[in-house]
C-alpha cells in the first residue's frame, strides 16, 4: 500500500515499512510545513498518513480524506489532530508515547540548569567581549538542591523529570495532574496538590501536560502573580499553555525569576523577540525528543503504527481507541 510522509524520519523507519511491502513518498517539499491543500491532494493518492511535521488535521482534512486507513503522528502531543473527527471517519491514529520521555524530560531539566545558572545569557556575554574580569556579586545565579519542584501533567515524561530533579538534587516533587499518580507518590514521594498550590509552593514549576481547551492559556498573568518572586518557569509541552507577554511581563517585574521555553507561540519563535535578550531566560527551539536515539525508536513505533493499520489490526499505540 501507499504511505505519505509529512516530512523525511529516521532511515530505520522507511526501511521497516518497505520490508513490510509498502510504497513511501516523503513530501519532496520539506522546507515550510505542509500547506493543507497539498497535504489533501498528497493524501488522496495515498491509504495511510505519516505526520513529521506541523500539519493541522481538522474536520475539513478528514471529509476529503476519509479513505485513510490509519495516521501515524511523529509525536506524542495530539493536539493538531481533531480526534472527534478522526474517529467519527472511523481512522485510527497513533502517537509515539514513551520513547521519548527520557530525552524529553532531560530537556526540561537542561533548562532548568540553564536557566538557574542564566547560562545562555553567560555564554552572550563571552561572545560580545564583556568577559573581562572575576565578578563577586554580578549576574549570580540560584542554587536549586533541596528546593521544591512542581510538575504540571505527571504523566511520563513528567515523571522522569520529577525523578531526575530529586535523584540530582533532592528536590521534593509537588505534581498537580488530572488524575493522582500513585507511582510517582509511592517512588518519588511526590505530593498531589491544587493547581494554585502548585503555582504558590513551586520553586521550579515545569509544565508536561497534553495541550486541551482547559490547558491553553493556563498560565497567564494571575498565574504568574500567586508563583514565588524566586521561581523558574519551564515549558518543554506546547507553547499556548502559557500566555507569552503576561510571562513577559512577569519576567520584567521580578513576579518570577527566570524561564526556560523548548515551545512558544508561535513556533518558530521571532528572532528578534525580546524574550531571547532577557538574562534569565533560555529558549529552545522545540528539540526535546531531538536524540538520534530517541528519533530512532519514535520512526520504529510509527511504522510498527503504520503496518498493523494497514493489516486492519488495533495499533501499538492509538490514542482514538
Ligand atoms: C511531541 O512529540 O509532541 C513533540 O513536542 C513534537 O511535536
Amino acid at each position: 500500500m501507499k504511505i505519505f510522509i509529512t516530512k523525511e524520519i529516521p532511515a530505520i523507519g522507511i526501511q521497516m515499512l518497505k520490508e513490510a511491502g509498502h510504497e513511501v513518498t516523503v513530501n519532496p517539499d520539506e522546507d515550510t510545513p505542509i500547506p493543507q491543500h497539498a497535504l489533501i491532494e498528497n493524501c488522496r493518492q495515498h491509504d495511510a498518513l505519516i505526520v513529521s511535521g506541523f500539519a493541522k488535521l481538522d474536520e475539513h482534512f478528514f471529509s476529503q480524506c476519509s479513505h485513510l486507513k490509519v495516521i501515524a503522528l511523529f509525536s506524542v502531543g495530539y493536539d493538531s489532530v481533531d480526534m472527534n473527527a478522526a474517529t467519527r471517519y472511523n481512522i485510527p491514529v497513533s502517537n509515539t508515547p514513551d520513547v521519548l520521555s527520557k530525552a524529553t524530560a532531560e530537556i526540561a531539566f537542561l533548562l532548568m540548569l540553564c536557566v538557574a545558572r542564566k547560562a545562555f545569557y553567560q555564554y552572550q556575554k563571552i561572545v560580545n567581549g564583556q568577559w573581562q574580569q572575576f565578578e563577586p556579586v554580578a549576574d549570580l545565579g540560584i542554587d536549586l538542591h533541596h528546593k521544591t519542584i512542581g510538575i504540571f501533567g505527571l504523566g511520563n515524561i513528567g515523571f522522569e523529570m520529577a525523578r531526575k530533579c530529586r535523584d540530582a538534587y533532592g528536590m521534593q516533587v509537588i505534581y498537580h495532574n488530572r488524575s493522582r499518580n500513585k507511582k510517582a507518590e509511592e517512588m518519588l514521594h511526590a505530593k498531589y496538590v491544587s493547581f494554585d498550590e502548585l503555582l504558590q509552593q513551586s520553586d521550579v514549576l515545569s509544565v508536561h501536560a497534553n495541550l486541551s481547551k482547559a490547558s491553553t492559556g493556563i498560565f497567564n498573568a494571575d498565574a504568574f502573580k500567586q508563583m514565588k518572586p524566586n521561581a523558574i518557569f519551564i515549558n518543554t509541552a506546547r507553547g499556548a499553555m502559557h500566555d507569552e507577554s503576561a510571562l513577559k511581563n512577569a519576567l520584567d517585574n521580578n513576579i518570577i525569576w527566570g524561564a526556560g521555553l523548548d515551545v512558544t507561540n508561535p513556533e518558530p519563535m521571532d528572532k528578534n523577540n525580546p524574550l531571547l535578550f532577557m538574562p534569565n531566560v533560555c529558549v529552545l527551539p522545540h528539540i526535546g525528543s531531538a536524540t538520534r536515539e530517541t528519533r530512532n525508536e519514535m520512526a520504529e513505533l510509527v511504522a510498527r503504527n503504520i503496518i498493523a493499520g494497514l493489516k486492519g489490526e488495533r495499533l501499538p499505540t492509538i490514542v482514538n481507541s
